[in-house]
């Protein structure tokens, strides 16, 4: 059988592009054995003492048992805890901080549980991983570490041992002696996968795989092992920007909307209880060009300065470019100001940056874009006390957004005593010492946040 590396799709002969998800050159040949009924499976269904379907009101209430460690954030984004016997998938970019929070957590469990932590590398060996914590001074006596690639062998120690958690790093250098493919293939991914999964329910054991990703920024492996997975986050962030955002984007146990925000220095990871202050930490409020958004991560309103430059172009195509926001975004923007406002954009090169290397892609961040180009552009400053709110429509309009009532909250709570947004059809509640202003047009809102 021929393997598509990128999707899982199969194909009995060699195809240069899969048929299934476009990719070139993606196929790997894999030799595959016919599958046997299980013998118990068989035994089973001849007694017919198989698993019986169950009336739901005769269903066993059961509460997943968690554990937490001590922190707020990573219990958070996991919705209360680690559940037991559950697996988590946690992907990034490369050198993101995935061992580094994950070797955190596993100490903090290690030094707080009951029952050792066993933390399987198979990309780095036990004295790397000294290395990495002595430099965050951790090393409790029930943190194991085992440098090994056959999942066999890991299987025997997680038996062995019984483990209050299991780390695997990196799901794609662990592989099954039986298959003949290469670790890291589609086979190889989805086997060790589904292996851990049936030690990690049996055992009521919790792991953590660690998946890396592919250029596009999704995990590695066919789309099959986010679905094998009782939860997959993601941590992200800017490599050059200390803050690092570990996200949910499917949990069996809780909510996907919550954001975990951390810190990455020479001590790992560490929480940043208040990300909005963070971000705001280094704002310069007197010059041009700069604007505070409200956005929402998951449930969680942050606050981000949003800083544009206008300058004029020097010969050719003006440049536009956008760090932190989408670049089409960007263009949609300069179009809607050079229609609607009037602005003469056609001969300006634009640069747009969020600070702290925080990716917004939620459009209620419009707003602050505009008005730093167009605050840039007429070199006036945007009152430093206005939090602006709100998406912009391709006819110049202010859009409504989501959890106003909340944004507004954290804009008071930092200290903002004016906010912009669009029209809502129902009498928001302001926060105390704040005064608000909804707009219809963007033409209006700008008019409003620049300095007279
Ligand atoms: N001495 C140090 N002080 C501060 N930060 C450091 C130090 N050494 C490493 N780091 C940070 O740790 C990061 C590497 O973290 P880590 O190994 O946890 O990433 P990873 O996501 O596991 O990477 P990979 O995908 O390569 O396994 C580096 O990119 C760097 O930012
Ligand atoms: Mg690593
Ligand atoms: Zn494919």
């Amino acid at each position: 059988m021929f393997v598509c590396q990128q999707c899982g799709s199969e194909q009995p002969k060699w195809t240069g592009r899969c048929p299934d998800c476009g990719e070139w050159n993606s196929f790997v040949e894999t030799t595959v054995s016919a599958p046997t009924p299980s013998a118990s499976a068989v035994a089973r269904s001849a007694e017919g003492t198989g698993n019986r379907p169950t009336p739901i009101s005769q269903v066993q209430n059961e509460h997943f048992r968690r554990v937490t460690i001590p922190g707020n954030e990573f219990n958070r984004v996991l919705g209360g805890g680690i559940v037991l016997g559950s697996l988590v998938l946690i992907g990034g970019d490369p050198g993101i901080g995935k061992s580094t929070l994950l070797l955190q957590v596993s100490a903090e469990l290690a030094l707080w549980g009951d029952k050792p932590v066993l933390y399987v590398s198979g990309e780095e060996s036990p004295q790397q991983i000294k290395l990495r914590a002595s430099r965050l001074d951790l090393n409790p006596d029930r943190l194991l570490l085992l440098s090994e690639t056959d999942l066999e062998a890991v299987v025997a120690q997680v038996e062995a041992l019984q483990p209050g958690l299991v780390i695997i790093d990196s799901i794609q250098t662990v592989f099954l002696p039986d298959l003949t493919s290469a670790a890291g293939s589609v086979s190889q991914v989805r086997e060790c996968t589904s292996r851990l999964t049936r030690i990690a329910k049996t055992r009521n054991i919790p792991m953590f795989l660690v998946g890396h990703v592919t250029k596009e920024g999704a995990i590695a492996g066919p789309r099959v092992l986010e679905h094998m997975v009782d939860v997959v986050l993601y941590l992200e962030g800017d490599r050059f920007h200390q803050y690092r955002l570990l996200r949910g984007v499917k949990n069996r146990f809780g909510s996907t909307n919550e954001v975990g925000v951390f810190e990455m220095g020479n001590e790992g990871m560490v929480e940043v209880g208040n990300p909005s202050a963070a971000f705001l930490a280094e704002r310069s409020s007197d010059s041009p060009g700069a604007s505070v958004a409200v956005t929402l991560e998951g449930t969680r309103p942050i606050l981000v300065e949003v800083q544009a430059l206008t300058s004029e172009t020097s010969f050719g195509n003006p440049r536009r470019t956008a760090n932190g926001i989408d670049l089409n975004r960007l263009l949609l923007l300069t179009a809607v100001l050079s229609k609607r406002v009037g602005l003469g954009l056609g001969n300006q090169d634009i640069y747009v940056n969020v600070v702290g290397g925080l990716k917004i892609t939620e459009p209620a961040i419009d707003l602050a874009v505009a008005t730093a180009i167009v605050s840039s552009y007429r070199e006036i400053q945007v009152d430093p006390e206005v939090a602006l709110i709100g998406e912009i429509g391709l006819s110049g309009e202010l859009r409504s957004v989501g959890q106003l009532d909340r944004r507004l909250n954290e804009a008071a709570k930092l200290g903002f005593t004016r906010a912009i947004y669009p029209h809502t059809g129902r009498k928001l509640a302001l926060p105390q010492g704040m005064k608000g202003r909804s707009v219809a047009t963007v033409q209006e809102a700008i008019e409003d946040a620049l300095v007279k």
